[in-house]
């Protein structure tokens, strides 16, 4: 098994990065989203054109690329004998909390489906770095493999 994963280990990483990106692409959309679903008064035609934009980026992009990076991601961490590095925990943890993230932004579009406004366009504004921010860090620990 290591083996076959070894001869493989560059398409496994190559698919791990693209599918990196479109997960963060689709983090990166959702808060815009819902800043554009704010100008629509709830039970409008507008917000149910923008709850059904939500659901597709949902469904479609943000939901399977996550599986597919995690996935991808500990195949590779067991295949390069990684599972006990502190740079592989400390990702795994930053990880975890941009996976929460995920799961809560989600949350948020499914009320706003539901009529109710949870976040300003302020917060949304903000909330919206939190994926760019995660990205830096995480970057810098493959990289650099400071631990
Ligand atoms: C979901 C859990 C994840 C696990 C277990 C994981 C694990 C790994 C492992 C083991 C590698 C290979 C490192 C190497 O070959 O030196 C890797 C590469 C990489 N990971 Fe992840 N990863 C995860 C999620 C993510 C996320 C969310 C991002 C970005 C936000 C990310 C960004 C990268 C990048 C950019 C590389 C490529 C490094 C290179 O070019 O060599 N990973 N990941």
């Amino acid at each position: 098994m290591q083996e076959l994963l070894s001869s493989i280990y560059l398409f496994l990483k190559s698919g791990h990065v693209i599918f990196m990106v479109f997960w963060l692409a689709g983090l990166f959309m959702l808060p815009r989203q819902c800043i554009y679903m704010l100008d629509h008064e709830p039970g409008s035609a507008g917000e149910a054109k923008w709850a059904t934009r939500m659901g597709k980026l949902r469904s479609i992009i943000l939901t399977p690329a996550m599986l597919i990076v995690w996935v991808l991601g500990l195949t590779m961490a067991w295949s390069g004998g990684w599972l006990s590095e502190g740079w592989l925990h400390a990702k795994l943890a930053l990880v975890l909390g941009l996976t929460g993230y995920h799961g809560w932004l989600v949350g948020q579009t499914k009320k706003m489906a539901r009529g109710e406004r949870p976040l300003t366009e302020k917060q949304l504004r903000m909330i919206g770095e939190v994926p760019g921010l995660l990205l830096i860090v995480i970057v810098l620990l493959v990289y650099l493999k400071p631990f």
